[in-house]
């Protein structure tokens, strides 16, 4: 009967030691340990806001016993991440607003994880700090502010956020800011104001690139989330435009909804 060979050769390939998936979790573990895995995006600090005020002393917002959340600590040693950008997302409604404040407010909790969960999570700016992190077996914990509304159209600001350990700022997030357009553009939501980005856009881009991956070899600047088509083929000083290797992945479409156009950051970045 073809039903019982079936079953006969599921069950000598699973007790052949080892059985395929353990291999491939148990590789995978391996590699994580060696090697930090580095998410580039966690909005937990926008769950500590909303859940908790930031009132990170509460005791249901203790980050070990956490629940209702996609992020605790246990988690992160089970999921073996090594680095974590912790996202300070504030929304498009506080553009022109009090963004710059929020914001800021969203860093202050950042550093204040790291304060609080010290064995957990080191607070670092660079990729030597990562490597310092991971070998201390902590998460290196690094911050992206999501979307440039967040610098209400100072670079002032920018440079600000920079000193404060912020190490990359998508350009938009769901919004059109004063100087690039955002992703609704490309679905046809939003019409478009810049085509892409302004003047200041471009200086502002290239700042955080800049500053964000000086210490990258052939890394410049970097956005991931949100832009829409035109922004990411904008080409300014460097020549193109360059995701750091971590962040490569957001171009499949599979990954992140929100780019679904192919773009040429793999190439660049080889160049
Ligand atoms: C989740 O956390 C809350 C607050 O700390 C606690 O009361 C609750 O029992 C927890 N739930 C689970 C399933 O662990
Ligand atoms: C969080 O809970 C754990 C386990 O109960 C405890 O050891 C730790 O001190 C708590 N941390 C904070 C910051 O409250």
């Amino acid at each position: 009967m073809p039903g019982c060979s079936v079953l006969a050769l599921a069950l000598v390939l699973c007790l052949l030691p080892p059985c395929t998936g353990q291999h491939h979790r148990e590789e995978a573990e391996r590699i994580m340990t060696t090697t930090p895995v580095i998410d580039g995006h966690n909005d937990l600090p926008w769950q500590l806001l909303k859940k908790f005020n930031n009132q990170l002393r509460l005791p249901e917002a203790n980050l070990t016993l956490l629940n209702g959340t996609h992020t605790n600590i246990p988690k992160l040693h089970r999921g073996h991440v090594g680095g974590q950008f912790w996202s300070v997302y504030v929304p498009c409604d506080t553009q022109n607003k009090d963004a710059v404040k929020r914001t800021l407010e969203q860093i202050d909790v950042v550093h204040r994880m790291c304060e609080l969960y010290p064995k957990t999570f080191a607070c670092v700016v660079d990729s030597a700090g990562i490597q310092q992190a991971f070998q201390s077996k902590k998460v290196a914990s690094l911050i992206g502010v999501e979307g440039g509304h967040s610098i209400d159209s100072s670079l002032g600001v920018l440079r600000t956020f920079y000193h404060l350990g912020v190490r990359y700022m998508t350009l938009t997030h769901s919004c059109n800011t004063p100087w690039a357009d955002n992703w609704l553009v490309d679905t046809g939501d939003e019409p478009p104001l810049h085509h892409g980005l302004s003047p200041f856009g471009k200086v502002s881009g290239d700042s955080v690139g800049s500053r964000a991956w000086e210490q990258q070899p052939g890394g410049r600047r970097t956005w991931c989330w949100h832009p829409p088509a035109p922004c990411w083929l904008i080409k300014p000083s460097s020549g193109c435009t360059v995701c750091p290797p971590f962040m490569q992945g957001c171009h499949s479409p599979s990954c992140n909804p929100h780019c679904p156009h192919p773009h040429p950051c793999r190439q660049c970045w080889r160049r």
